[in-house]
């Protein structure tokens, strides 16, 4: 949520070019306002107001503010509705101070109050506000900006990361104290910013922040301290090598649909990772623990799910699934030294996985397996080791291709691990491996091409649905949920994703003639799944089928796209690539009610609040 970029230049006189260049990349974590405040000759120009980066840079020309250096800011809101005036980044009490922040401050309210009875002109309801005015108040007493940022710093609690400069002085300083904060050096400009994505355009030579850090930006270098004890630290760029142009479009209407279209060679490099030696370690992680955590939010919450039939029917390992906000409360008294939490997510920075890291960490209590996408995320650094997804950038909102990416990483580690337990005999596993490796790219596209024109038109017919239901059994109940999920994210329609056999102890009252309930099944489970479509079928409801093609379902399909119909496969591949045609049938009924599947109301990508 909300991202951040600072930059200081030595040569150039148009920062908002390149203030607006970088940020738009970060535009995923954050569209409810932008704002861009730039130095030029001694004074600060802050322009912001409500909307995506495109909309305010069109009515604000913030592309075309003069300057050698600044901040910009794209907000999710959660401190103050999103208006102009919480909008950031915002000044001190006189425009000479001006910064920008990312995360929470959970001391807001003792802290904003406390800043007004000292005086200070407080304008907004934005927690970010206080991060400036707390350096403008030590600067005060300090008249040294090095010293003010860390004693603000100090003050301020909470997960964060904020970054602030002064008019007349030709620094820009930045923190990292809980979420996630990259800086980059090019030839003639310097860059701090939330996310590696921002600092591409620029250049490839980073360094990944710590919590606890601070760094300052000068024309021609970075400098990390320590913000303890102010201590220069020995941290040296290394070079990225994620391709710069991975977060653009590529002639794509939208980034869903071409990080949908992607998944074929997500299954394909994912595997390659899981083959090489590292998956040694995480194997032993597995095997050494005696109970398994599967802890993880939305989407990949979702594929978890899935992982946890994997585990199941593959290994006979049971996996304890499990909300990030839900860990502290449910589990975290049942935690041992033999435990080990597999954390899930694709961003590596939401705040309620981190929370359950931290926990673990802090008390000793089991070990931590990361399954992450970013590299160079706070769950990357922390966790005791991390499995890649090997997605490259998702930037869409939606989850699509990360989650397939941890569906599969589910279904080789639960056979590399039932043939090590002796669950699966080798020639078992082996089987199960090559089908992964060799079936399912192909068949992952062949869902693709068989599914996107049905899928299509499914969805015209689902327009004006107020609300859906979607169900799984067995090995679809994730991916059931995960079809809801994504429905509700982008398209806006009440869609609830539960299992099949859950619908009759209450939710089948709501069902009249036409109301549209999807099923989810594999050949596996389709013998119970009919009894399921049947309660709905004869009660006059309209029954969408997602499956292989198989004759006993076809009565149940009354229009002529109600059979989202899968190429057929294994019931072990099924529940793999039963989600592309329900990720395809969102895309198009978002698209067709005229709203962006990239970047949907209210949301963000990474959720580094509570
Ligand atoms: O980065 P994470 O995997 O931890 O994110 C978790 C959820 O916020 C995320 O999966 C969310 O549900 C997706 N936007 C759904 O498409």
């Amino acid at each position: 949520m909300c991202g951040i970029t600072g930059i200081v230049s030595r040569v150039r006189t148009d920062i908002g070019k390149i203030l607006v260049e970088c940020s738009s990349k970060l535009t995923y974590r954050g569209y409810d306002s932008v704002g861009v405040a730039a130095v030029h000759n001694g004074t600060v120009d802050l322009r912001k107001d409500v909307g995506t980066i495109d909309m305010v840079d069109q009515q604000l020309g913030l592309s075309k503010m003069k300057g050698d250096r600044g901040i910009a800011q794209l907000r999710w809101a959660t401190y103050g509705a999103p208006t102009r005036i919480n909008a950031q980044p915002h000044f001190g009490c006189t425009e000479v101070f001006f910064g920008a922040h990312n995360g929470n401050l959970h001391n807001y309210y003792e802290y904003r109050e406390h800043l007004i009875e000292t005086g200070h002109i407080v304008r907004s309801e934005n927690d970010g506000e206080l991060c400036v005015h707390a350096v403008d108040k030590y600067y005060e007493e300090t008249g040294n900006m090095f010293e003010a940022v860390r004693k603000s710093t100090r003050d301020l609690k909470g997960a964060f990361a904020y970054a602030v400069g002064r008019a007349d002085e030709p620094e820009i300083y930045a923190v990292k104290m809980g979420s996630s904060l990259v800086a980059g050096v090019a030839d003639t400009d310097t860059i701090v910013s939330s996310d590696l994505p921002s600092i591409l355009p620029l250049t490839n030579r980073v360094i990944y922040l710590q919590d606890g850090e601070m760094i300052v930006l000068t024309p021609d270098s970075i400098k990390v301290y320590r913000v303890e004890d102010g201590k220069l630290l020995d941290r040296k760029p290394e070079v990225s090598n994620v391709d710069a142009h991975a977060a653009e479009k590529g002639g794509y209407p939208h980034f869903m649909l071409k990080e949908i279209s992607e998944q074929p060679q997500v299954a394909r490099d994912v595997l390659g990772v899981l083959q090489d030696a590292k998956s040694e370690d995480w194997l032993r992680l597995l095997e050494d623990a005696e109970k398994h955590y599967l802890v993880a939010c939305g989407s990949s919450y979702n594929a978890g799910i899935v992982g946890t039939y994997y585990f199941n029917k593959l290994a006979g390992v049971p996996l304890i699934p499990t909300l990030g906000g839900q860990f502290g409360s449910m589990y975290a008294n049942t935690l041992t030294e033999e435990s080990l939490c597999i954390l899930v997510s694709q961003s590596g920075e939401t705040k309620d996985i981190l929370n359950v890291l931290n926990h673990v960490q802090e008390t000793g209590r089991g070990k931590t397996l990361g399954i992450l996408n970013v590299i160079g995320s706070t769950l990357m650094f922390n966790a005791n080791s991390f499995i890649p997804m090997a997605c490259g950038y998702e930037v869409s909102v939606p989850a699509t291709k990360t989650y397939f990416s941890q569906t599969i990483i589910f279904a080789y580690l639960a056979t590399k691990l039932g043939e090590r337990n002796g669950n699966l005999d080798p020639s078992e596993a082996k089987s199960v491996i090559k089908m992964l490796k060799e079936q399912l790219p192909y068949l992952a596209q062949q869902t693709i091409d068989k599914t996107g024109i049905l899928a299509k038109n499914l969805a015209t017919t689902l327009m004006d649905a107020p609300d859906l239901y979607c169900l799984g059994y067995g090995f679809t109940d994730g991916v059931a949920r995960e079809g809801a999920l994504k429905i509700k994210e982008i398209c806006y329609n009440h869609c609830e994703g539960m299992y099949s056999s859950e619908f009759k102890h209450g939710p089948l009252s709501i069902v009249t003639e036409d109301y549209p309930v999807i099923f989810v099944t594999t050949t596996e489970d389709s013998w119970m799944v009919i009894n399921h479509i049947n309660e709905v079928a004869c009660r006059g409801g309209r029954t969408i089928v997602v499956g292989e093609k198989e004759d006993k379902l076809q009565p149940y399909v009354q229009g002529k796209f109600d059979y989202l119909e899968v190429p057929k496969s294994n019931v072990l591949l099924n529940p793999l690539v039963d989600v592309i045609p329900l990720q395809l049938l969102s895309y198009y009924l978002s698209v067709d009610k005229g709203i962006n599947p990239d970047l949907p109301r209210n949301l963000s990508k990474t959720l580094t609040v509570d």
